[in-house]
């Protein structure tokens, strides 16, 4: 990832699908004065993504686009960024998959958070997986995108314990605390 130079912040685009808690995480840290990011657009694949109104409520701008007709749609938005000067795409919570080709033209600045620790338990139903397999632990990651399911390097992971008590609502509250916590660490470690 390059290097900030003097008090220019990146400019940043968010993908959501869904509730956007971590949207709002992320544009609550890049307000604050060591953030090295700035939040210039937020894209959804989807008009119900109720995450878009953190965009709204903090007047940044917002756009839909049905990535069912992927290469077009990708095209166009990958103008728009390179229009807008994005440096860095967060997904989060984004439940579409990029192609090789967007991911090529923006290699190594494309970073998700995923509820697992992974390598372990890539793709969906991560806390269900853990919960039947009885693991210990639960956890995310914040990574590169590859074009490899969730298989890029990653940058920063935290653990959550698993106790008898947890079912899938409460580890997924457990976990989702945690990756408010961890994507704001894991921007700050690629920048510094
Ligand atoms: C988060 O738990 C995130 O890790 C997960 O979706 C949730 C979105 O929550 N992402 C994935 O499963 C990606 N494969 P949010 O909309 O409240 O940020």
């Amino acid at each position: 990832m390059e290097k900030l130079t003097g008090l220019e912040k990146i400019k940043t685009v968010v993908f959501i699908s869904g509730t956007g808690s971590n949207l709002k995480n992320l544009i609550k840290f890049s307000k604050i004065k060591k953030s090295p990011i700035i939040i210039e657009l937020v894209i959804s694949n989807t008009i119900k993504a109720k995450g878009l109104s953190y965009a709204v409520q903090n007047n940044i701008e917002k756009q839909i686009f049905n990535f069912e007709n992927n290469n077009t749609i990708e095209n166009n938005i990958l103008k728009i960024l390179k229009k807008k000067n994005i440096r860095l795409i967060c997904l989060a919570g984004f439940m579409k998959i990029l192609s090789k080709n967007f991911i090529k033209k923006f290699d190594g600045k494309i970073i998700n958070i995923h509820p697992s620790l992974l390598p372990k338990y890539k793709g969906l139903h991560t806390h269900k997986k853990a919960i039947n397999n009885k693991d210990k632990f639960g956890g995310c990651s914040v990574h590169y995108v590859t074009s490899k399911l969730d298989s890029g390097k990653i940058i920063a992971q935290k653990k959550v314990k698993i106790t008898a008590k947890d079912n899938l609502t409460s580890l997924a509250k457990k976990v989702l605390r945690q990756e408010h916590k961890l994507y704001p660490i894991a921007i700050q470690k690629i920048f510094n």
